[in-house]
C-alpha cells in the first residue's frame, strides 16, 4: 500500500474504529511477533524516548505511528517495568494534539524532579507550504497522568539554525540543569546546542558543543551526553556523515566519542576519542542513554532505520526496541551488555562442550527466543547458521575468524521475504589471536550479538520462516562450548 501524505497526517481521532481493529487482527496474526522485546501494539515505533526510574519502577516510551507501519503523524507510546526485561504496556502517552506539537509529538526526555517526573520533547509543525519547524516542549507526570505544560520551554530556533531543530536530553550537573540538543546550521552544518537552566522552565542558550574538528554531516539527531560523573560519553546520529570520518554501512550511523570530561564554561569536551560507531549491526539508531539513580549508565535502542522496509511491513507493523544494555567504560573501550537483570529471567536448556570437525547441528530450540552463548578458541575460523532450516536453504550466516579478529552477519539467505538492500553484509572487528565470545540474543525476528562481553555489538532484524529454528556450526578440528537459554 502506498501511503498518502493526507493519510500519514490523519488526526488519530479521524482513524475509524473499523480499521484499527483489522489492523490490530493483522498484528496479532503476525508470525513475526517478539516475545521479550518491547514492539509497537499496531504501526511504527521508532526512537525510544523518556527513559527513566521514577516511583519505584522504570519508564519508557517510544515514537509511535499506530496506523501503519509508516513514519506518520508520530506520537509518544509508554512502557513501565520493574526490571528492565519485562515491560508493560501504558498506552498513548503523549499525542499531537496542540498547536505547538500539530505535526509530531517528536523525541525527547525524562528527568525526575521531586514527585514529578519532567518530560521535554520537540513539537514538530509545518506550515501550509510544508516548512518545518519546532517548539521544545515540557510535561509533567504526576502519578502516571501526564500534563502538557501550555507553552513552550523553548519556543523559537536560534539565530544561524534552521528547523531542523529536535531531540532534547535534559539532565542534571553540578547543581544545574542543562539540555543538549539537535541542530542543523544555516550552512547546512549538524551541531549539538547545549542550554542551561536553573528551574528547568527558563532555558538559556550557551552555544555549541565542541567535541570535534571534523564536519558533523548536514544535521545530527538524538544526542546524549551520559557518564559526566565517570567517563564521559556522547551518543549521537550524525546525518550525512562524510563517510572517510566514520566508515559506516547503514543509512546514518548512530555514532559515540568518549573522552576525559566536558567544560561547560568553555563548552568542550575535551580528549576525546575518535568517533566510533556504537553497534556494527543493521538495525541500530536514535539510542537513548541515561544515567539511573542506581549509577548505572543504561542504554536503549532504536532496532530499525529511518528508510527501511521490511517483509513485516505486510502485516501492519515494523521495528522494536532493543534489549536495554548497560554502558561501562574500560580502559578506552566502550563495553555494551544486556542489564545483568537478564540473569534471573534465563533458564538453561542446553549445555555442550565438544569437538567439531565438520558442519554440525549445534541447538534446535523450539522456537526462535533464547540466548546462545558461545565460545571459541584463539585462531578458528567457522560459520554459524542461525534461523536455519532442516536443508540449510535458509539461515542468517555468521562467519567468525578469531585469527584475524573478525566476524561477518549476513542476511541473504533468511526467510523467504527478500530484503533489496545494496549490501547484505555486516562486520565487526575485534581484537586479533584471542579467544571469542558470542552472545546471541534471538527473538522471532531480531537478532542482537554481543562480542567479547559487549566490546563490539552487531543489532539487526531479521525475518525467518517460524520453523527455521535450527542453530548449525561448521568448524574444522576445534573445541567448542555453547549454552542455550530461555528467555522466561
Ligand atoms: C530520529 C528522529 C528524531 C525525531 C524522531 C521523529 O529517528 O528523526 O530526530 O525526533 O525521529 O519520529
Amino acid at each position: 500500500k502506498e501511503w498518502t501524505m493526507e493519510e500519514k497526517y490523519l488526526p488519530y481521532d479521524q482513524w475509524s474504529e473499523e480499521y484499527v481493529n483489522q489492523l490490530r487482527a493483522s498484528v496479532q496474526a503476525s508470525k513475526w511477533r517478539q516475545t521479550f522485546h518491547v514492539q509497537p501494539e499496531t504501526g511504527l515505533l521508532n526512537d525510544p524516548n523518556g527513559f527513566s526510574y521514577h516511583d519505584g519502577k522504570w519508564h519508557l516510551f517510544y515514537q509511535a505511528f499506530p496506523y501503519g507501519p509508516v513514519h506518520g503523524l508520530k506520537s509518544w507510546y509508554k512502557v513501565e517495568s520493574k526490571d528492565l526485561i519485562h515491560w508493560e504496556s501504558q498506552g498513548s502517552a503523549i499525542l499531537p494534539d496542540t498547536v505547538y506539537d500539530s505535526h509530531g509529538a517528536y523525541s525527547g526526555s525524562a528527568l525526575p524532579v521531586g514527585d514529578d517526573l519532567r518530560i521535554f520533547y520537540t513539537g514538530n509543525v509545518r506550515d501550509e507550504e510544508w516548512n518545518r519547524s519546532s517548539y521544545q516542549l515540557g510535561a509533567v507526570m504526576k502519578k502516571d497522568k501526564i500534563l502538557k505544560l501550555e507553552k513552550p520551554l523553548i519556543d523559537h530556533i536560534p539565530e544561524g539554525y534552521t528547523g531542523h531543530f529536535r531531540d532534547p536530553q535534559v539532565f542534571e550537573h553540578e547543581n544545574s540543569y542543562y539540555l543538549v540538543i539537535g541542530a542543523q546550521t544555516n550552512q547546512e552544518q549538524g551541531k549539538i546546542l547545549v542550554y542551561q537552566s536553573d528551574d528547568l522552565k527558563c532555558w538559556s542558550l550557551l552555544g555549541p558543543l565542541s567535541f570535534t574538528n571534523e564536519s558533523m554531516g548536514y544535521m545530527i539527531e538524538c544526542p546524549h551526553l551520559v557518564g559526566l560523573s565517570k567517563t564521559p560519553i556522547l551518543i549521537f546520529c550524525p546525518q550525512g556523515l562524510d563517510k572517510t570520518i566514520l566508515d559506516y554501512d547503514n543509512l546514518n550511523p548512530n555514532a559515540y566519542i568518549i573522552g576525559d570530561f566536558v567544560d561547560f564554561q568553555s563548552l568542550t569536551f575535551e580528549g576525546t576519542t575518535e568517533l566510533r560507531n556504537l553497534d556494527d549491526g543493521f538495525d541500530v539508531y536514535a539510542s537513548q542513554a541515561i544515567d539511573a539513580p542506581d549509577g548505572r549508565t543504561l542504554c536503549v535502542s532504536w532496532l530499525g532505520l529511518p528508510e527501511n522496509e521490511y517483509p513485516v511491513y505486510q502485516d501492519g507493523w515494523t521495528n522494536c526496541l532493543s534489549l536495554v544494555k548497560e554502558l561501562k567504560v574500560k580502559g578506552n573501550q566502550l563495553y555494551q551488555y544486556p542489564v545483568e537483570e537478564m540473569n534471573k529471567t534465563k533458564r538453561l536448556l542446553e549445555e555442550k562442550a565438544e569437538k567439531i570437525n565438520s558442519m554440525v547441528t549445534l541447538h534446535q530450540p523450539d522456537e526462535n527466543a533464547y540466548e546462545l552463548e558461545i565460545l571459541l578458541p584463539e585462531n578458528q575460523q567457522g560459520t554459524l547458521y542461525l534461523l536455519a532450516n532442516k536443508e540449510q536453504t535458509r539461515y542468517l550466516k555468521v562467519d567468525f575468524d578469531s585469527e584475524r579478529g573478525l566476524v561477518e552477519v549476513d542476511r541473504t539467505n533468511v526467510g523467504i521475504g527478500k530484503m533489496n538492500e545494496t549490501k547484505s553484509t555486516r562486520q565487526s572487528k575485534l581484537l586479533p589471536n584471542k579467544e571469542l565470545k558470542m552472545n546471541i540474543f534471538v527473538d522471532t525476528s531480531s537478532v542482537e550479538i554481543f562480542f567479547n562481553d559487549g566490546l563490539k555489538v552487531l543489532s539487526s532484524l531479521a525475518f525467518p520462516e517460524k520453523e527455521d529454528t535450527f542453530i548449525f556450526l561448521e568448524m574444522k578440528e576445534s573445541h567448542v562450548s555453547t549454552r542455550l537459554f530461555k528467555i522466561e
